[in-house]
């Protein structure tokens, strides 16, 4: 039985990861694929609560944040509720997902937050995607779209923090074959023919006419 394929787009904040997910969807279903879009923290009941931790809405006593070990756990937990709810079944139907942030997310991230080994040890057994999309951008020109976009401040905004990220995506997709890293700083039809190369280069899709 064929499956649907499962890709995803990871960057640090602001590097494009959510336009260029809607962008791939379309592409493949101009190709007369069954494909939809999906994101991670998820739209179930711990992404729900993680989006509200990230917006800084869950203090502590004395105003401390949550322990970055309690976010690792949190993610690991989204993650799975995520496959259970979402992914799985859409790709059992044959259909195409495209996830804005997955497991690598947690990787980079929350490797700055809790002890790297444990983090990894999180994710493992965990499905893996059959492509990922890395938008590679320079911290500042990230930190300015985030700002023209008018997005709220998050946990992880600190430009030390995600140069922190950033160079640990680039360290972990060097090591991937599954992963191809694009310029994320070009514009937004340079990126998107792009991330459509890689994956007709990928899924070997037979050209258009
Ligand atoms: P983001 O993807 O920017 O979503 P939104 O557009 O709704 O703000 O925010 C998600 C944040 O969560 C981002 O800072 C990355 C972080 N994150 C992790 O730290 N670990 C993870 O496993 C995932 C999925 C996200």
């Amino acid at each position: 039985m064929t499956r649907g394929r499962l890709i995803v787009l990871e960057g640090i904040d602001g590097s494009g990861t959510t336009t260029q997910t809607e962008r791939l969807v379309e592409y493949l279903r101009q190709q007369g694929h069954t494909a939809v879009s999906t994101r991670e923290p998820s739209a179930g009941p711990i992404g729900h609560l993680l989006r509200e931790v990230l917006l800084g809405q869950h203090r502590m006593p004395g105003g401390v944040s949550v322990d970055g070990r309690t976010m690792a756990l949190l993610f690991a937990a989204d993650r799975i509720d995520h496959l259970q709810r979402e992914i799985e079944p859409l790709l059992a139907a044959e259909t195409d997902v495209v996830s804005d942030r997955y497991l690598m997310s947690s990787l980079v991230y929350q490797a700055e937050e809790a002890d790297r080994e444990w983090v990894a040890l999180l994710a493992r057994g965990v499905r893996p995607p059959d492509l990922t999309i890395l938008l590679d951008i320079p911290v500042e020109l990230a930190a300015q779209r985030r700002l023209l976009a008018g997005r709220p401040e998050e946990r992880y905004d600190a430009d030390s923090y995600l140069g922190r990220v950033a160079d640990n995506y680039r360290r972990l997709a060097r090591a991937d074959a599954s992963v191809v890293i694009l310029d994320g700083s070009a514009s937004r039809n340079e990126v998107t023919a792009a991330a459509v190369a890689a994956v007709r280069a990928r899924f070997a899709f037979p050209a258009t006419p």
